[in-house]
């Protein structure tokens, strides 16, 4: 067997105590937000039939999935988003629920992206969909709950970039560009390749007019986001659609700033998301630290539908929670969580293992958490051991000690020591933690 065997897959981490608990952190503040919004939590497969992962992804997404066939000749892809399988639910066993639904995920994702800073082939997200409305307030819920994220996750400076993906596409359609042509435009647009999309649009035979407008479009942007939407539909003139498309976004923009949600805002005419499905705002949270969004997502009015599900308005995004904690790292934003105190119970001889785990348990049970010495070493290599690992009491059974009903508990940062009775124990050792 070649060392490669004992190296995880590139572009997947093993996720060590410390990365663990910040990630563990984030997906609680996550999870918390979804309960402060009334988004119900749902856990969907990691394995879904290709066919429904691929059928609206756009090709970027679509030709980096984990593709195979099961032994039973399916064939299944890793989830490279929520959004599918939750449009899937929408469409099928929820159909006749009543709407809106608020849904909220939280797992893995998987890309064959390559691999850098911030980029890997499994990732986590924290998922939230809005279906069943088409109003701009559900826009807005959007946005301010992703405010909320990253404001109790701890990041102090990021900034929203929004973009309306129904201007581009209006003025698109009205040329009478088709579908595929939009996305590929869309696309090339996603990766800032201007001139590339522009020069799509003219071999596409769109007027020029059209030509003109999209290269204004594209220069247009700033923080005053109303007075920048303004200043789109100043271009964007004489197109019916891409008119109520830049409309639709300042009715999201006016009940941000009514909502009085604080978040710095940039609105980006020219601003387009890789995944096809999109047909209204779009939105990605970034800090100036990083280069690459911390979330994304958007409103997708017509995916529940092409799952065979009643027509379904829906608005959603989805958080990089890997992202999000290189740029808490970055910004040194995590809140101090209170630690908890750690107990290392040690009997002094073999023969009161048993008592050991017995009293290891009476902590656990009033919620102290306690490590039995699994190691058969004497007391004072086990105190030491303790004392390494920066653990906050150790409790000694003893034989004499025992007779009487009590034990030694031992503070290990104070270096003191004093007998007391099992029952007291507990108390003792709580009662000092919040000395
Ligand atoms: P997305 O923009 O493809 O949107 O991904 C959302 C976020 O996932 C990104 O902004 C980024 O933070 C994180 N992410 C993506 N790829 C990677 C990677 N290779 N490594 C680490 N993090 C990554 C979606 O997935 C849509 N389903 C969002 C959505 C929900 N739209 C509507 N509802």
């Amino acid at each position: 067997m070649g060392t490669s065997a004992f190296k995880t897959v590139r572009g997947m981490r093993d996720f060590l105590p410390e990365q663990a608990k910040l990630m563990k952190y984030i997906e609680g503040k996550a999870r918390r937000v979804a309960e402060l919004y009334g988004y119900k939590e749902i856990i969907t497969p990691i394995v879904e039939p290709y066919e429904l992962l691929s059928a609206k992804a756009g090709e970027e997404v679509r030709s980096r999935m984990f593709v195979f066939k099961d032994l039973g000749g399916r064939d299944v892809a890793l989830r490279p988003e929520f959004t599918a399988s939750v449009a899937r639910l929408v469409a099928t066993t929820l159909k006749n629920e009543p709407k809106p639904f608020r849904l909220f995920c939280v797992g893995s994702i998987y890309r064959y992206d390559e691999p850098q800073k911030g980029r890997y082939r499994e990732f986590w997200q924290s998922n939230y969909e809005l279906m069943g409305s088409d109003k701009p307030e559900a826009d807005a819920e959007i946005l301010m709950l992703t405010n909320s994220l990253m404001k109790t996750a701890g990041l102090k400076k990021y900034c929203f970039k929004i973009g309306h993906v129904g201007i581009l596409r209006g003025i698109l359609s009205e040329e009478k560009l088709d579908d595929r042509a939009q996305n590929a435009i869309l696309q090339l647009m996603d990766k800032k390749l201007y001139e590339d999309a522009l020069r799509l649009v003219e071999h596409s035979g769109a007027s020029k007019n059209c030509l003109t407008t999209l290269r204004n479009l594209v220069k247009l942007k700033g923080s005053k986001t109303l007075e920048v939407v303004e200043r789109i539909k100043e271009h964007v003139e004489g197109y019916t659609k891409a008119m109520d498309a830049a409309e639709n976004l300042y009715e999201i923009l006016k009940l941000i700033l009514e909502s009085r949600c604080e978040v710095d805002m940039n609105v980006e005419a020219g601003f387009a998301r890789g995944l096809e499905y999109y047909t209204g705002m779009i939105v990605e949270p970034s800090v100036p630290e990083l280069d690459i969004a911390l979330g994304g997502g958007g409103r997708y009015d017509r995916l529940i539908e092409l799952f065979g599900g009643e027509p379904t308005p829906a608005v959603g995004i989805a958080h990089g929670i890997d992202r999000i904690m290189l740029a808490l790292q970055l910004q040194k934003g995590m809140e101090e969580a209170e630690e908890e105190k750690t107990v290392m119970v040690i009997p002094v001889k073999e023969a009161l293992k048993g008592e050991a785990l017995k009293t290891s348990q009476v902590l656990r049970d009033v919620g102290i958490s306690a490590e039995v010495e699994v190691m058969g070493r004497k007391v004072a290599k086990a105190l030491e051991d303790a004392d390494r690992r920066k653990m906050d009491y150790a409790v000694i059974i003893g034989e004499r000690e025992l007779k009487e009903g009590a034990v030694v508990i031992r503070n290990l940062l104070k270096r003191e020591q004093k007998t007391v009775k099992i029952e007291k124990m507990a108390e003792t050792i709580k009662g000092r933690q919040r000395s």
